[in-house]
C-alpha cells in the first residue's frame, strides 16, 4: 500500500487498464509513460493511477490528463510518451490525439470522434 505526498503534484494522469485498453497494450503505455516522467524528473509533479474501463473502449488505449480534463486516444507507448513531454511540460496540444477536452462546463468531444451510446437504462 502506498500514501503520495500529493502537495508538489500539478497533473494526475488516468490510464485505463480496462479490457479493451490492455488487449491494445495499456500496461506498456503505462511503463512508458511513468519511464518518461521520471526520466524527465517530474516525479513530483505528475501522479499516475492506472484505472479499469473508463468508458470509451472504441478509444482503446483511453488516458486522461487532470486537472486540464484532456481525453487522448489511440494512445500508444510512443504516444504517450509525448503527452508527458510536449502536453504536459511544454503546454503544446497532441490535438490528433486529443478525443474530449473539458470547457463549457462539460466535456467537449473533438471533431471525428465517436458519440458513443447514452446511458439511459435498458429494461
Ligand atoms: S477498457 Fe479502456 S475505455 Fe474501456
Amino acid at each position: 500500500m502506498t500514501t503520495w505526498d500529493l502537495s508538489q503534484t500539478r497533473h494526475h494522469i488516468l490510464i485505463c487498464n480496462g479490457g479493451s485498453c490492455l488487449k491494445r497494450g495499456a500496461d506498456e503505455v503505462t511503463c512508458a509513460i511513468r519511464d518518461e516522467i521520471s526520466r524527465c524528473g517530474e516525479d513530483q509533479r505528475i501522479h499516475t493511477t492506472r484505472t479499469k474501463c473508463n468508458g470509451r473502449c472504441a478509444d482503446a488505449c483511453v488516458v486522461i490528463v487532470y486537472p486540464e480534463g484532456s481525453w487522448f486516444k489511440a494512445v500508444t507507448p510512443e504516444i504517450g510518451k509525448a503527452i508527458v513531454r510536449e502536453h504536459l511540460l511544454q503546454c503544446t496540444s497532441l490535438l490528433s490525439h486529443i478525443s474530449h477536452v473539458y470547457g463549457e462546463e462539460r466535456f467537449l468531444r473533438q471533431p471525428g470522434v465517436p458519440i458513443g451510446v447514452t446511458k439511459e437504462k435498458m429494461d
